[in-house]
């Protein structure tokens, strides 16, 4: 009997061992194509205000002003005002740069404050409430993105999100769905939003008059209406109320930084992607040039070796975000070493087809010298060419849950992201070190991928993904999906994800997996997760066609969508 089912293991195997179809097949699904100009976001009503600015003449950062405010008002989830983001760009003469405007731990932060007396995490208290919140950066970074590279004047890229809070937002199945379970949540952290007003069905509209208002006075009084002014008295009394840390210095100090992104090359692509404090770039990098030497393309998609392959590199990457990655303000990030390709090859030495690596058994390396979608990432190209990817964040669903009581917008819970206890797994399960330790003005380690690939010199993608700690594992398929397999981005973007990331030791899958994979990967030496089969990401991409046009793919798996034109 053994025996027999050893075979059938190994035709199992030899199933998955056939060399890969270079196209995807004939029914290629396409997204939306446009000749020239296209956004892809979250919510219908984003894509269509970035896509209107963009027809009037305005540019991709123009556009991203305008879609990421929209956001704020349709997608209350994730977009936002309360949170931070950030963007990574390539102009259409090739230059690219990147914009850090992620929150930051308040001044009165400490090393220790969430744990107990006993050293142990407090449950709930880098999560839910007050205390959770970091100071937000989306403002800052939208100003500063703006005042560099934008082209139209800014009351004009704030006024349609005035509008459309004030003429109010069609909630979709979806949203209804979430609005409702989230609910005893809002009421746990401040008492009152307009998001508690009833219960929500599809076809309810939501009006946002407060949350226009905000919009309305930082369209009049600028970036320092929400760091100095109004607002930002309005967060501040609030959150003191509820017993936060958050000062009205916090908010003065804050400011957005421009950084230089990673930028690396996989065969004949250079991908640029997010750097430090996001985690992405680096290890979207180490992810990538670890299987390069492997050509994954000879395997089938998604097949076991496939899986193999991809988990070791993940595995390794993670161990390594885990030990050296944090601000790079406050740690020294060896980024060269981390990325180069003989030390990425020393790490995959012990990888072998035969058996998994267990992770108990793999450390972050000798250098020489979980959950659901919450965040929210679009992608711009406009008719130039210039391209914008940008991911935006209140952390976890509605952030802290705190609701600022005038202003009509939900904070942050970003503090989670920091390791509050070297060893301890936050709320996406991922492990932290001393270089991740909460600071005063630290900012907090994040996954967030923002990525823009081009080949030939010449854009070819922008792409990325909410999801936490599966951001990266993501984005890194979808990457695979077009350059090895030569999906459409349509198909790419709809295609099931797995993921792992060092710590737990498990391989996760979306349903939609040939279930023939699960049983040769167990018996290799795989845990396997089936019993929770989440949604693993939710990307929104833009692909240049071979003719020039552009290919939106819009994640099927929310209620996202490509507008273009
Ligand atoms: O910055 C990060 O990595 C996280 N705060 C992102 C959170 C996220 O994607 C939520 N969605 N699941």
């Amino acid at each position: 009997m053994k025996r027999i089912i050893a075979l059938l293991l190994l035709a199992a195997v030899l199933l998955q061992c056939t060399p890969a179809p270079k196209k995807a097949g004939i029914n290629r699904k396409s997204g939306l194509v446009a000749q020239s100009a296209m956004v892809v976001s979250a919510r219908e009503e984003a894509s269509e205000i970035g896509l209107a600015i963009l027809k009037e003449g305005g540019n991709a950062f123009d556009a991203m002003v305008a879609t990421d405010l929209a956001l704020l008002v349709a997608f209350p989830f994730a977009g936002n005002i309360g949170g931070g983001g950030f963007m990574v760009y390539r102009l259409n003469n090739g230059d690219c740069g990147a914009i850090d405007y992620r929150e930051k731990a308040p001044l009165a932060a400490t090393h220790d404050m969430y744990l107990d007396d006993k050293g142990e995490v407090i449950p709930g208290n880098s999560t839910l409430g007050a205390m959770a919140i970091g100071v937000p950066g989306t403002i800052a970074g939208l100003f500063a993105v703006h005042e560099k590279l934008g082209s139209f004047p800014m009351e004009d890229l704030i006024q349609p999100a005035i509008d459309l809070a004030t003429k109010g937002v069609v909630v979709s199945e979806k949203q209804a769905n979430r609005l409702n379970h989230y609910k005893q949540h809002f009421n746990t952290a401040n008492g009152r939003t307009i998001l508690l007003d009833k219960e929500w069905t599809a076809g309810d509209t939501i009006r946002y008059q407060e949350l226009a208002g905000t919009l309305t006075r930082i369209r009049n009084n600028g970036k320092d209406e929400f760091y100095k002014g109004q607002t930002a008295q309005l967060i501040v009394d609030y959150v003191q109320q509820l017993g936060g840390i958050l000062t009205m210095e916090d908010l003065a100090a804050y400011e957005a930084k421009w950084r230089t992104p990673i930028t690396f090359t996989y065969k004949d692509n250079k991908i640029i992607a997010m750097p430090p404090p996001s985690s992405g770039g680096i290890c979207l990098a180490q992810i990538l040039k670890s299987i390069e030497p492997f050509h994954i393309g000879q395997y089938k998609q998604n097949s076991v070796q496939y899986i193999q392959l991809l988990t070791e590199a993940e595995r390794r990457a993670y161990a390594d975000r885990a030990h050296f990655l944090g601000d790079p303000d406050f740690v020294d990030i060896p980024t060269d070493s981390l990325t180069d390709q003989a030390y990425l090859n020393r790490r995959m030495a012990d990888f072998s087809w035969d058996k998994a690596t267990l992770s108990s058994d793999v450390s972050h390396g000798e250098l020489k010298g979980y959950e659901s979608n919450e965040t929210t990432h679009y992608s711009i190209v406009d008719s130039q060419g210039n391209a914008v990817s940008v991911t935006t964040t209140l952390n976890g669903a509605y952030g802290s849950k705190v609701y600022v009581a005038g202003a009509g917008f939900f904070l942050n819970n970003e503090m989670d992201d920091f390791s509050s206890k070297p060893g301890t797994p936050n709320m996406f399960g991922l492990i932290g070190a001393e270089a991740n330790a909460i600071a005063p003005q630290k900012r907090m380690l994040s996954s967030m991928t923002p990525t823009i690939v081009e080949q030939d010199g010449q854009l070819k993608m922008v792409v990325g993904s909410p999801g936490g700690s599966t951001i990266i594992t993501s984005v890194a398929q979808n990457i695979l999906n077009v350059l090895e397999y030569d999906m459409s981005m349509q198909e790419s973007v709809s295609m099931p994800r797995f993921h792992h990331q060092w710590l737990p030791d498990d391989i996760r899958f979306e349903p939609g997996f040939d279930s023939l994979v699960f049983a040769p990967l167990r018996e290799l030496g795989y845990l396997i997760d089936l019993s929770n089969s989440p949604i693993i990401g939710k990307v929104d991409a833009v692909l240049v066609l071979p003719d020039g046009t552009l290919e939106g793919g819009a994640d099927p798996r929310g209620d996202d969508k490509a507008a273009g034109f």
